[in-house]
């Protein structure tokens, strides 16, 4: 299985409709929900492609059987967004020797499997951490830091911790994870404003968890943006509506509409044409010189 050409049947009209199973690792987050949005948005019937949309709750033993689910029922692609980095070696054997090509989306995967995927889009964590490390540098350069981490063990997590403590790691006090949710965002921030009372600036891995963190500290009786400043990642409608509302202070970009170039990937490793290793997604970064314009035109 895996060929194009094993699906020619499956369009009704004897078309080429090319089966993709996508194992979206969740929807923890506004950004999570814009990604699935742009990915069901570009693989449609319209666009020749019949799309198998699993979420997998942020569960690894979730998309583990979503992935095996897509090997028995013979799609011609397969592609996922992994929740964590590791832990994949058995499933990406199967599905090498199923002969089906992956596409990795967003996430990465250290695996022991040679060649485990054709091509991989997603965005730059390492240099997201960077650029957020760098406004730190520039802008607040005695702050006192607490780190609020994504998923433990997520690519996103890894490389933008990497990218920031490269740049401005000593100033790092403490860390803590708060799974990329509001939630968990909150909790981890309530906690942390008991532990290390200095913190009056927090580097969140992302909108979401930087939200819960606003909660966390105006319910300490703190200023969010003032006596704590919030330095965040993805730029969500949210995100920057805190910004404009003066609560956070920087979010770099990580832009999660990309499904009309995954459409694009997908056709290509299909069709077994040549395609790039990787895609970078391109990203920018907002400070509170963001409009309400800018919030307002913002697509999600
Ligand atoms: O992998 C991308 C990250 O995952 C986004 O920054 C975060 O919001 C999401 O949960």
């Amino acid at each position: 299985g895996g060929d194009a050409a094993g699906s020619e049947t499956a369009a009704g009209g004897g078309g080429d409709t090319i089966t993709v199973g996508f194992s979206q690792l969740g929807a923890e987050s506004g950004w999570r929900t814009a990604n699935t949005e742009s990915v069901k948005s570009a693989l449609t019937a319209a666009n020749g492609i019949d799309l198998k949309f699993v979420d997998a709750q942020q569960k690894q033993e979730n998309q583990i059987k979503a992935l095996r689910d897509f090997i028995t029922q013979d799609v011609d692609v397969i592609a996922f967004s992994p929740v964590i980095e590791t832990g994949w070696d058995e499933v990406l054997q199967e599905i090498k020797d199923s002969g089906i090509p992956v596409v990795l989306v967003d996430r990465t995967v250290d695996t022991s499997v040679q060649d485990p995927y054709a091509t991989w889009i997603g965005a730059d964590f390492e240099q997201e951490g960077k650029t957020a490390g760098e406004w730190v540098a520039k802008n607040a350069p005695d702050a006192k830091v607490f780190e609020l981490q994504g998923t433990l063990g997520s690519g996103a997590q890894v490389d933008r911790e990497k990218g920031f403590d490269g740049v401005v790691g000593q100033q790092v006090v403490g860390k803590a994870s708060g799974n990329f949710t509001r939630a968990e965002g909150k909790t981890a921030v309530e906690a942390a404003l008991q532990t290390y009372p200095e913190t009056n600036l927090i580097f969140t891995h992302n909108d979401d968890m930087g939200l819960g963190a606003v909660e966390a500290i105006e319910a300490a009786g703190k200023v969010p943006g003032k006596d704590v400043q919030i330095v965040s990642v993805d730029g969500v409608r949210d995100g920057l509506q805190a910004l404009v509302d003066g609560k956070f202070n920087y979010v770099v970009e990580c832009n999660p509409v990309f499904g009309d170039q995954l459409a694009t990937l997908v056709k290509d490793v299909a069709a077994g044409k040549e395609v790039p290793k990787e895609t970078i997604v391109q990203d920018q970064a907002f400070d509170q010189t963001t409009t309400q314009a800018d919030v307002d035109a913002r697509k999600y």
